[in-house]
């Protein structure tokens, strides 16, 4: 399993598509109230304001790189068919949208609200159906999150979750600010050169073990070097104690000598 994904990261990189994943057929992937008789995506934009809102940001930030229908272009993959869970993981991790071309847009600060992002999302839909939904996720077995994590995704983002090099300067990013859903669409989804894990291959529940993980091991840098600290962990606290006792070593043995010297 291992082997196969790490292959998949060794290969060449074609820079604007990854393999989608099986588009498990989603009845309700296109939620706009465009009806069946109505001619194009666009013309329910007016009537609903969600979708007016969406196809507006839409073509501002989005359509010069995918295209006004999401068809795409050199500078931008087609968007037909990618998933709710894609288009809000890319907007919501902030990759999207980007200035220009770049091989591995970065996690940032979103450009844009929730609420914008849902309309965008919702546009997005209404170039067509398919793609993964964006997942839930509810609170999982930690145990099993662990060994899951340790088999499936240690080997690129490493046991931790700080992240790792993979090849020609790709990185696996650090899991550090993957909330729980963004962790579960990123499974589904497989951004970049990350492997889709599709329900045939973790199941809701595995899914929910896994995301509940990443948030323990985020929960663990956070909080186990105390707040000053921050992440470096328990290591600094462990060189803080020790730097204390020091002090203190060289104090008594003043101490001691001064009054040997009285
Ligand atoms: C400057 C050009 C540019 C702009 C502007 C831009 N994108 Fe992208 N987008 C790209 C490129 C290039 C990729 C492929 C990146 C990669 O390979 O990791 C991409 C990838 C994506 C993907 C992943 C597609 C897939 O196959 O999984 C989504 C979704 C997406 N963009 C949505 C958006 C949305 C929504 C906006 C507007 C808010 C936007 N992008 C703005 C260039 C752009
Ligand atoms: C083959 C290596 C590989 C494996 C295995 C892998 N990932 Fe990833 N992962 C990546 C890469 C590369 C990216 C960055 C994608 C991009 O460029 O947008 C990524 C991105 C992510 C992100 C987004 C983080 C951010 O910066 O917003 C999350 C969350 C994530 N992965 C979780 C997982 C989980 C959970 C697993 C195990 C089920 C896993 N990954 C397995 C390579 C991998």
């Amino acid at each position: 399993m291992i082997a196969t994904v790490l292959g998949l990261a060794a290969g060449p990189v074609p820079l604007p598509g990854h393999a989608a994943p099986a588009p498990t057929p989603t009845p309700g992937a296109t939620q706009t109230s465009a009806g069946a008789a109505s001619p194009g995506p666009t013309s329910a934009a007016s009537a609903d304001p969600v979708a007016a809102r969406g196809a507006d940001l839409y073509l501002r930030s989005c359509a010069s790189c995918h295209g006004p229908a999401g068809q795409g272009s050199q500078r931008g993959p087609a968007l037909v068919g990618v998933g709710p869970a894609s288009v809000d993981f890319q907007l919501s991790t902030g990759r999207m949208p980007i200035e220009k071309e770049a091989a591995q847009p970065p996690h940032r600060r979103p450009a844009f609200s929730a609420e914008e992002i849902r309309a965008i999302v919702v546009h997005v839909g209404s170039f067509g159906g398919g793609g993964p939904e964006i997942p839930s996720v509810a609170p999982g077995d930690l145990r099993d999150g662990r060994e899951l994590y340790l088999a499936t995704c240690a080997a690129c983002h490493s046991a931790t979750g700080i992240g790792a090099t993979l090849t020609n300067g790709f990185v696996a990013p650090s899991l550090d600010r993957s909330s729980p859903i963004q962790v579960a669409e990123a499974v589904r989804v497989g951004p970049g050169l990350m492997p889709a894990f599709p329900e045939s291959v973790l199941s809701q529940e595995q899914l929910n073990a896994l995301a509940s993980y990443v948030q323990e091991l985020r929960g663990d840098k956070l909080d186990e070097g105390g707040a000053p600290l921050g992440r470096l962990g328990p290591t600094t606290e462990g060189l803080v104690a020790w730097g204390i006792g020091l002090v203190l070593l060289v104090l008594v043995a003043r101490w001691l000598s001064s009054r040997a010297g009285e």
